[in-house]
């Protein structure tokens, strides 16, 4: 490979990332520093607490990812910066960081959509991966993040059709709150996910919202059905409705959380295999955070498996927010000679779109 290296950075919400990245796919070094610690205290991200610990980290994050690639800011050959969408204090962070580096060394500034970074993941190679194909066109891709669910049909680089999206919550917004609802804390997506390997018996059924005839998603039903389902829970087991004064037991409690991810996951494997049939995909991507959950992962590996499609899964530390991610997408828009002046802006609700 001997593609253009990139300089990608990352602060959208409340991960500060900055990776180096050769050729849009192979990783040099990827550095994340996570908030997740600092959020969980309020079960949910608060944006100013963000964006203070953006600045905390950017350069700090900015100096290991450099020291691991064992190159200087003035070796690359662009740098990459998400400039939306996500929390406009986040942003700006990574945008004026991005910015200063490029007016230094007098390097094209890239500005990348977060949510196709979350695409691109899948284009990614580590360190030491051996060369694998990279996805092939066309090509169906569902995100599902905290913040997104949508599912994009690609039938060339940096071209997508959006073909549904979720209508209420995001999939990992509905683990989020479903998991504090049961008692497992922020973040809820591996909490439940870990919850559920436990369960021993596989029988409470969750609704699932299959809004026909479209690939739209819906997840607000699911958790107004879980709170009713968790609440009749308690009253079975004797329990006050405050779970703050009792926790339910744990099994009940993975078995809840079992039924739960069994619908979201039912949902979105179907949808996407429905995305595929009707396209005419050859394959299949998956990004975003909730595709690191090991449920959703086996069950479209398997779906994909017995139709013959290849299919993509970035390892979990790649499905969840990182600069790398960035500098897949980034290298695809500097082929294609997209770049930003120094007065590019946060655009917290910017679409995918090219
Ligand atoms: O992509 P991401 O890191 O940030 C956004 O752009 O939103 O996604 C974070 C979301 C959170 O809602 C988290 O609960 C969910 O991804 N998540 C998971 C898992 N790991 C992270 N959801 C289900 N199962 C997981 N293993
Ligand atoms: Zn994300």
């Amino acid at each position: 490979m001997s593609g253009p290296l990139l300089l990608a950075v990352e602060s959208s919400c409340d991960e500060t990332g900055v990776a180096l990245v050769e050729d849009g796919r192979r990783i040099h070094a990827n550095v994340v520093a996570s908030q997740v610690a600092l959020h969980a205290p309020t079960g949910g991200i608060v944006p100013e607490v963000a964006a203070r610990a953006h600045l905390r980290w950017i350069v700090p994050v900015l100096d290991e990812a450099l020291g691991t690639a064992g190159v200087t800011s003035a070796d690359v050959d662009a740098v990459a910066v998400t400039c939306g969408p996500g929390l406009a204090g986040s942003l700006l962070v990574g945008i004026n960081a991005a910015k200063a580096l490029a007016w230094a060394h007098g390097k094209p500034l890239v500005p990348v959509n977060h949510l196709e970074g979350h695409v691109y993941a899948g284009w990614l190679l580590d360190p030491g991966e051996a060369e694998r194909e990279a996805p092939p066109f066309p090509l169906v891709a569902l995100v599902v993040s905290g913040g997104h669910t949508f599912l994009v049909e690609m039938r060339d680089h940096l071209d997508y059709r959006l073909l549904g999206q979720t209508v209420d919550d995001a999939a990992g917004e509905a683990f989020d709150k479903v998991g504090r609802l049961l008692g497992l804390g922020y973040p809820g997506g591996p909490a439940i996910s870990r919850a559920a390997d436990g369960a021993t018996a596989r029988d409470r059924q969750f609704p699932r919202a299959w809004m026909p005839g479209t690939f739209d998603v819906s997840f607000s039903g699911l958790k107004t059905a879980a709170r009713r389902i968790v609440a009749q829970a308690r009253a079975d087991e004797g329990l006050p409705a405050d779970g703050r004064e009792a926790a339910l037991p744990e099994a009940v409690v993975a078995e809840l959380a079992w039924g739960f991810q069994d619908s979201v996951v039912d949902v979105l494997a179907t949808k996407t295999l429905r995305a595929v049939e009707e396209t005419g995909a050859r394959g299949i991507v998956l990004g975003g955070g909730v595709a690191a959950n090991a449920a959703l992962r086996a069950r479209i590996a398997g779906e994909a498996e017995a139709r013959g499609l290849a299919l993509v899964i970035p390892r979990p530390g790649l499905c969840t927010d990182n600069g790398a991610m960035i500098g897949a997408a980034g290298a695809r828009r500097l082929a294609a000679g997209v770049r930003a002046g120094l007065d590019l802006d946060a655009r917290p609700s910017l679409p995918l779109a090219r």
